[in-house]
């Protein structure tokens, strides 16, 4: 461990390998937010963990809808998500702020992958970042980001990554310019990453997603998702 400018840094590898699945929520070809996770993937790349990178354009899908979905099934680029989430230890989303909330395209997206048993979600640690040229960053489509992901069981952290003035903020070979926010912003990966791993040691014993918890079991809204035996974490390496 350093310290850098005042934010702990780590210098450790880390002790498993470890995973991410990086999304961009932009189908822009000159998306500010896929810039930015691009230095996500690049820094997680540096301190170990395999990335897996994708913009939300590779993720097309028809607009919800039920009576499709009892016809023909959740279609095929929800399935790779949902496969993609069960193949990482971790997720970053990168996402465009739209009228103070997250794409329509997005939301679409965990919709359709929501309709999956076990729940895709449920566990799983997110980090959510954004990039706007407004002063905010786009910080509020992230809180309304948020707001699914955790109903459907994700652990979202904390700390969200959001770059103001984006348009202005990357060099010419896609860096940040400011050394200060480049430290924010690989100190804020590396908190999550700690974390991520911690979570490899320690299964957990919530294994249920129940998403109307408080409520008396009806047939109409019983959506539990509860293995029937607990099943211990496979080993690692
Ligand atoms: C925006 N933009 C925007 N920006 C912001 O900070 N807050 C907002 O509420 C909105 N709303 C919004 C709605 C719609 C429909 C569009 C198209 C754009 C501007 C947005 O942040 C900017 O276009 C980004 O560059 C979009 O992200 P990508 O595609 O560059 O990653």
């Amino acid at each position: 461990m350093r310290s850098d400018g005042g934010v702990p840094r780590r210098t450790d590898p880390y002790p498993r390998h470890l995973t991410a699945l990086v999304l961009s929520g932009s189908r822009r070809s000159k998306s500010l937010n896929t810039r930015l996770a691009r230095l996500a993937a690049r820094h997680l790349t540096v301190i170990g963990v395999e990335v897996t990178l994708a913009t939300l354009a590779e993720f097309d899908a028809p607009n919800y809808d039920q009576d499709a979905e009892d016809a023909s099934g959740v279609p095929e680029s929800p399935a790779r998500l949902r496969d993609l989430l069960a193949s990482s230890d971790a997720f970053l989303i990168v996402s465009p702020e739209y009228n103070a909330s997250m794409p329509g395209g997005l939301k679409n997206l965990v919709d359709w992958v929501s309709r999956y048993r076990p729940q895709p979600f449920h566990q799983q640690h997110g980090l959510l970042m954004s990039a706007s040229p407004s002063m905010a960053g786009g910080n509020r489509g992230l809180w309304a980001l948020r707001v699914p992901l955790e109903h459907l069981g994700a652990r979202v952290y904390p700390d969200m990554f959001s770059l103001a003035r984006a348009h202005e903020a990357f060099d010419d070979v896609g860096r940040l310019r400011d050394e200060g926010l480049t430290s924010f912003f690989e100190s804020t990966i590396e908190g999550f990453v700690d974390l991520v791993e911690a979570r490899t040691h320690y299964p957990s014993l919530k294994t249920a997603w129940i998403e109307f918890l408080g409520e008396p079991h009806s047939h109409a809204t019983a959506r539990i998702d509860a293995p029937s035996q607990p099943t211990p974490a496979a080993p690692r390496n």
